[in-house]
């Protein structure tokens, strides 16, 4: 009990706003408080840029909806992650326990993401995961208030292992990434696809995130001499490692291939290391769609940038989130309805149209793309409409 005492005139304003709500629950929600959005993103470390890129795509869907979700406006609340897992939970706690929002919009980085997961959980706080692939976000610790609008890290690393065992010189690969999750699920992808069609893998590399010290396994990779060599770097270590290989005279040697996430938003930093290198992702730069055309000239007039994957992520978790208010006309409090919007809808996104899958991750077609010039080139479709690895889809118990 508040000790507080109203004075007259406070306790009709109060009794009369109290009535009114009592008779129509939407109608203080609609006229009244903002929707609370907590953005759980990194805007320091090597993954920074994504996470501004991230939260731009966000702004810019909520910009184009009159700046309003559901009827409501957005109040914002933003912690930088870090990338860092050991600060995690706390981190989110912050959103959820104090800041109280309504949904939390996050993060980057897998084992950040995973440590997210296990609060949002077991609060119930709606979840939108903008980025992080790990697999059990939606396998097995799937939950109806989690959503994810980006990829699961096994995606995109499957399609390039497809495209790449169609390719009749390509009988080995190296692989090389970061020891956390997102790499660990990628060389699962890539292994899955590339084994499947006959390929072997020669070696698998491995370096602790967020190293970019690649010397040493760049010799490994001389020394084993394989077809190709597939790596998931993001970030400023992406470009890092793109201009280490081609410093180090491999660049023209071995094809060196990836998920996008090895070209996206890094072709400035990398410059003509990077061309050439073939990828496979969710977005491509020339889509030839209108729609992607429209969000292209949006997203560079209003903050002078070029858009990337994140940007597009960013974007289709505010579309996603704003198809679920309008159901419920900005009240929050109908769960069940809200999360049943977001599941039946279909995201009219830059990538193209896209639906989540029961675990609510999203079924996509993986592009092929090269890098020519300053953009990701569409080449192709190396898998149409892709689901998740089965092994995480039948881990999940849900719907
Ligand atoms: C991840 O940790 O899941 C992750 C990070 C950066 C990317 C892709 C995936 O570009």
């Amino acid at each position: 009990m508040t000790s507080r005492h109203f004075n007259r005139r406070e306790f009709l304003v109060s009794t009369a706003a109290g009535a009114a709500v009592a008779a129509f629950p939407g109608l203080a929600l609609a006229q009244g408080a903002k929707i609370k959005v907590g953005l759980m993103l990194p805007y320091t470390g090597t993954f920074a840029p994504l996470g501004v890129a991230i939260e731009n795509g966000f702004r810019l869907a909520l910009q184009e909806g009159g700046g309003k979700m559901g009827g409501r406006e957005i109040e914002f609340f933003k912690v930088d992650d870090e990338s860092e897992p050991s600060k995690a939970t706390d981190n989110v706690n912050r959103l959820v326990s104090r800041d109280k929002v309504d949904v939390v919009i996050g993060t980057v980085h897998s084992g950040v993401a995973a440590a997210m997961i296990r609060v949002t959980r077991e609060s119930g706080v709606l979840h939108i995961i903008p980025n992080a692939g790990v697999g059990v976000a939606t396998g097995a610790l799937c939950a109806p208030n989690i959503f994810r609008t980006s990829f699961s890290n096994w995606q995109p690393g499957y399609g390039m292992g497809v495209a790449l065992a169609k390719r009749k010189k390509v009988k080995s690969a190296v692989t090389i990434t970061w020891r956390y999750a997102a790499g660990e699920e990628t060389v699962k992808g890539f292994k899955d696809g590339f084994t499947k069609g006959g390929g072997t893998i020669a070696k698998e590399l491995w370096i602790p995130f967020p190293n970019v010290e690649f010397q040493a396994l760049l010799t490994e990779i001389a020394a084993a001499k394989p077809d190709a060599v597939y790596a998931f770097f993001a970030g400023g270590g992406a470009a890092k490692f793109l201009k280490d290989y081609a410093q180090a005279g491999l660049k023209d040697k071995i094809p060196l291939v990836g998920p996008g996430f090895l070209t996206d938003g890094v072709l400035e930093a990398a410059g003509s290391a990077a061309q050439g290198v073939e990828t496979t992702l969710h977005y491509a730069d020339d889509l030839k769609l209108k729609r992607d055309r429209e969000f292209r000239l949006a997203y560079a007039k209003a903050f002078k940038l070029q858009p990337d994957v994140y940007a597009v992520q960013g974007y289709d978790s505010g579309l996603l989130l704003a198809a679920g208010l309008k159901a419920v006309r900005g009240d929050v409090t109908k769960k069940k309805e809200l999360i049943a919007a977001m599941e039946k809808a279909t995201v009219d996104s830059p990538r193209g149209k896209w639906r989540l899958s029961k675990a609510h991750n999203p079924i996509q077609d993986m592009y092929l793309r090269k890098v020519v010039g300053t953009e990701n080139k569409y080449e192709g479709v190396a898998v149409k409409a892709l689901d998740d690895d089965p092994a995480a889809m039948s881990a999940c118990k849900m719907g």
